[in-house]
């Protein structure tokens, strides 16, 4: 891992560039593709797949969209691998490559956590400590078999507090929870409540057209949480083969998209230490010696 304070560009949404002290992460893709005819092989048809997980892209009503993860989870794992989803492996990737000490001695909690595929992933990486929460029944049901959370809870993130106290977890991730009718913007500080200070925030969400409006608003919610100094974003990675798209109305034509994958972007936030100002109000120091 190489962690570093330069100042140096990070890539930004939309292809912008921004200056701010980054963590130098090595995140080349180390695993090849699986093939498409082995996904159709794993996931049964995949046009049966597009159309399943397509119709929940299309929910944006929470409460149905929880009633139809209930439902899906005991196919979930293997639709999403049908679909060559990365989101797990990509952010658990960016998150450990930064995470300082030993993995033993992380504790981290899986916010939306589904059937526990973040979990698979920070246990090969040796991550053991794991909290889960999500809002549907059907999918911690699925989490709770895979055997790899110490604590699981049932929280309707934008609709209750995660239960846990301020400053709990080393790190907090939210993978593939992000986007319409799903985990509102609005919650966002309630990840950064439960993180311990200097701990990290990781999240993904998809940069595909439908997806886009809610990319935006999320990160003008990130950008303001970084103004009043309560993090400081350490990464911003666009990624173009994010999963395969469900139709052919998420690809945009005459870019990578072209090959049937849509983007996503996984973001890493390092939340801000709190200095007690003598005789003042605490303030959110930046951290240094990084
Ligand atoms: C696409 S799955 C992702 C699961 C897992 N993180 C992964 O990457 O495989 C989205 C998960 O978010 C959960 N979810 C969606 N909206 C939620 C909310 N407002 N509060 C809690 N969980 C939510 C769903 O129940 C589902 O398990």
């Amino acid at each position: 891992m190489g962690v570093c304070g330069a100042w140096r560009a990070s890539a930004m949404p939309g292809g912008g560039e921004r200056w701010g002290v980054e963590v130098a992460l090595d995140l080349r893709i180390r695993r090849p593709f699986p093939s498409r005819r082995m996904a159709q092989e794993e996931g049964g048809s995949l046009s049966e797949v597009r159309a399943r997980v397509g119709a929940s892209h299309g929910i944006t009503d929470l409460a149905q969209k929880l009633h139809f993860y209930d439902r899906w989870a005991s196919d979930y794992d293997q639709d999403v691998a049908a679909l060559q989803y990365r989101a797990p492996s990509l952010a658990v990737d960016c998150l450990t490559q930064a995470l300082p000490g030993p993995p033993q001695a992380a504790l981290i909690l899986d916010v939306a956590c589904g059937t526990g595929l973040v979990a698979a992933e920070l246990q090969a990486r040796g991550f053991l400590r794991l909290h889960g929460v999500d809002g549907s029944s059907g999918m911690l049901e699925q989490a709770r078999a895979r055997g790899l959370y110490q604590r699981l809870s049932l929280c309707t993130l934008g609709q209750e507090p995660l239960p846990s106290p301020e400053g709990t977890y080393d790190a907090v991730l939210m993978v593939g929870a992000l986007s319409d009718g799903q985990v509102p913007c609005s919650a966002i500080p309630e990840l950064l409540r439960v993180t311990k200070p200097s701990g990290l925030v990781c999240l993904t969400t998809r940069t595909n057209p439908s997806n886009l409006q809610y990319k935006e608003a999320l990160e003008a919610t990130l950008d303001k949480l970084e103004q009043a100094r309560e993090w400081e974003r350490l990464v911003a990675w666009p990624v173009d083969r994010w999963e395969l798209a469900t139709t052919e109305l998420e690809v945009v034509p005459g870019t990578s998209d072209d090959d049937g994958f849509i983007s996503g972007i996984v973001y890493l936030y390092r939340k801000r230490q709190v200095a007690q100002v003598e005789g003042g109000r605490p303030s959110a120091q930046p951290l240094t010696g990084l």
